[in-house]
């Protein structure tokens, strides 16, 4: 969601008259958008933010005036902290206001030093300007679109219903117009995104009630659109209707990110997290029943307080029950104002390394074993960038991998079918059947 929040940001700065620069060094304003889901991420800020004060001042010697934005999570969460913390930052804009960021930057010319961290009663998503046709071409043939923001469920470990504010939906038309606006710039495949996506309830234009299954059969018949991915989803926000997608909506791709966090039914209740390991495993099975092929992910927390060597190990089986196709592993990251942060047994560093370094090794070896079985077989790719070497393209399967072939510039926004003839480390090789003339 971020890297959509800033790609809207652009879209503002350009309406405002500033243009991309290619390096830091020649950026009149400097945006970080940051992220407050763990400790690492968000202490990284202000080191960053020391380079960037160095930086501002060096080209104000040569009468260059640099205006430093903080926006994203860590905005929001520590507000006026940050200019007391680095007095160097013009701007801080939390994830819900930054549609007011011309207003924002005309204030900071005359007062340096402002924040907004409101939730405004406005829709943010009215006020941002549609994508200029070049920008969305730059950015590529598969794009973002946030459907969905904040959560309403109060994991006890996360930062994001604080951060993000209260569970919202666009409306279905907003949505559609939005896909429909890249499509026509050349997108081909859009994900759409939310915290908390398959909780999307919007309304279509007779006022009836859309769920996420309707939106993205709605998505998928927008002309120009073949493929269409969500994320990320909870599980008890898994409905019939979206498991059915993946039966017979066609442009869905196979692929569910579906986080789990634990496979331990008591480190889930103490996590609030309103599944069980078997009400996951029974999802898993529902979805595979509907789309036999599917590649499934997840996120796991490890270390969270009180758990046991018991209570990891059943994370270890529910891995190796499901056999995941790639998955996110963290070490539990205390968040300041989450109940988590409080509870008593929290687990030592080294004991969250080494669960973690157990879990990672387990998911990289279903990781290989999946891209393993893909060779020999026939994946649909879209073609998205150059690859690294001359003459090649990159791009994805059905099933997220990054598929590498020889082949033409001129394939990228193209479906072709690719026979598969390796897994390297990070991506599959492959060979293109039969390239569109
Ligand atoms: N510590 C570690 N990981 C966290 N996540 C969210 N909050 C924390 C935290 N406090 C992870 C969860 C979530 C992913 C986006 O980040 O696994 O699904
Ligand atoms: Fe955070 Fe996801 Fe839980 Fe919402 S559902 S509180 S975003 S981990």
């Amino acid at each position: 969601m971020n890297v959509y929040d800033s790609e809207r940001m652009g879209d503002l700065a350009a309406g405002a008259g500033y243009g991309e620069a290619a390096r830091a060094e020649d950026a009149d304003l400097i945006v970080l958008n940051t992220c407050h889901i763990r400790e690492r991420a968000s202490e990284k800020i202000f080191s960053e933010l020391g380079k960037l004060r160095a930086l501002k001042e060096e080209r104000a010697r040569s009468g260059r005036r640099t205006t430093l934005v903080v926006a994203g999570c860590v905005a929001q969460a520590e507000g006026a902290e940050i200019l007391r913390r680095q007095p160097a930052v013009d701007i801080v804009v939390g994830p819900q206001s930054y549609h007011r960021l011309p207003e924002l930057l005309r204030e900071a010319r005359v007062r340096p030093g402002v924040v907004d961290t409101d939730f405004p009663p406005e829709d943010k998503f009215s006020y941002l300007p549609a994508a200029p046709p070049d920008a969305i071409r730059r950015r590529g043939v598969s794009a973002f679109v946030t459907v969905q923001e904040g959560c309403d469920k109060f994991c006890s470990f996360c930062v994001v219903p604080y951060t993000r504010g209260a569970e919202a939906s666009r409306p279905l038309r907003a949505v559609l117009d939005e896909i429909a606006h890249l499509a026509q710039a050349g997108v081909r495949e859009v994900t759409l995104i939310g915290q908390n996506v398959n909780a999307y309830h919007g309304t279509d234009g007779e006022g009836r009630r859309a769920g996420l299954a309707g939106l993205i059969r709605a998505a998928a018949s927008v002309p120009g659109i073949a493929r269409v991915r969500y994320t990320t989803s909870h599980p008890a926000d898994m409905s019939d209707d979206l498991i059915e997608a993946h039966r017979d909506a066609p442009a869905l791709a196979p692929y569910l990110h579906l986080p789990v966090q634990s496979g331990s039914d008591h480190v889930l209740r103490s996590m609030n997290r309103r599944h069980t390991a078997a009400g996951y495993l029974d999802i898993v099975a529902r979805v595979r029943a509907a789309r036999p092929d599917i590649a499934l992910s997840s996120d796991f927390i490890v270390g969270y307080p009180g758990e046991t060597g018991a209570d990891f190990d059943e994370t270890l089986a529910l891995v190796r029950t499901v056999g995941f196709a790639s998955a996110y592993a963290f070490k539990y990251s205390p968040r300041p104002g989450t109940p988590a942060a409080d509870m008593p047994a929290q687990i030592d560093a080294a004991t969250k390394e080494r669960r973690l370094a157990a879990l990672q090794a387990l998911i990289e070896d279903q990781r290989q074993a999946f891209n393993r079985a893909s060779v020999g077989r026939r994946l649909e790719v879209l073609f998205e960038k150059p690859g690294k070497r001359e003459g090649q393209i990159a791009g994805r399967s059905p099933y997220m991998q990054a598929v590498f072939a020889e082949g033409p510039a001129s394939l990228i926004g193209a479906l072709e079918q690719v026979e598969i003839v390796a897994a390297e480390a990070h991506s599959l090789r492959g060979r293109v059947v039969a390239p569109a003339s």
